[in-house]
């Protein structure tokens, strides 16, 4: 097995490499600056254009930085958020607990813990603005009838499991919004944006953050 280290990113902040395939959690770029510019300027930022009770589905919890950001984002503002994630394989406490994201953010650690700490499949009201929960499973075996208004597509790029990026995937993930919602990935691949369309979505390519071109907003209409 591909064993992981903890690193730090150019921005500071830490993310997780697999040391052989030397695949990581984040772009090298800066952990935390690519998770905000995709998944909170350009994702949450825009549904809440439309709507102050969001429902986020996230693939791939990993950290738990998205799902933090998000936190502090309804912390900050006037919006109530339902989130749920899927993650196959969490990290260890010994890793979670030392991540630098509460410290670099200026945010209380005890929220990241207990989106880690929290037992598989059970809900978790975080706060008034934030109910909260986590399930364990793999995206190829998910299924629900759940429906959200904006998804945090964040699975490893298409070079690591293309099956995860194909029509079939674009297909669940368009049967998962609601009428107007919005996926948002960092992966700007030219076959996973046919794929997107050919679901049904209407894809845009926005400006990445440092070290990236092009990330994906795709919209249900
Ligand atoms: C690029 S990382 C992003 C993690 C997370 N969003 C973060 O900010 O740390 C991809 C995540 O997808 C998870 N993953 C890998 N294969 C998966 C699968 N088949 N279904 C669901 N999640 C998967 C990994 O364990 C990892 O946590």
């Amino acid at each position: 097995m591909d064993e992981s280290e903890l690193i730090i990113t150019e921005d500071g902040s830490h993310t997780i490499l697999f040391k052989h395939s030397n695949i990581s959690y984040h772009s090298l770029h800066g952990a935390i600056a690519e998770s905000t510019k995709i998944y909170i300027e350009y994702g949450l930022v825009k549904a809440f254009e439309f709507k102050n009770i969001i429902r986020i589905f996230e693939m791939g919890f990993g950290t738990g930085l998205n799902a933090y950001l998000s936190y502090i984002f309804a912390s900050n503002n006037n919006i109530h958020i339902d989130y749920t994630c899927i993650e196959p394989y969490p990290i260890e406490e010994k890793i979670y607990s030392i991540l630098n994201y509460p410290k670099l953010l200026n945010y209380d650690s005890e929220i990241l813990n207990n989106l880690h700490a929290l037992e598989f499949s059970k809900q978790l009201q975080l706060s008034e603005k934030f109910k909260f929960q986590k399930i364990k499973c793999q995206w190829e075996y998910f299924s629900t009838i759940e429906k959200y208004d904006l998804i945090y597509y964040d699975a490893f790029g298409p070079g690591h499991d293309s099956a995860l990026w194909d029509l079939n995937s674009t297909m669940k993930l368009i049967n998962m919004l609601n009428h107007s919602g919005i996926l948002m990935s960092f992966c700007a691949q030219g076959q996973f944006k046919r794929n997107l369309k050919s679901a049904g979505f209407i894809t845009e390519g926005l400006k990445g953050p440092i070290g990236k071109r092009e990330v994906t907003r795709a919209t249900k209409k």
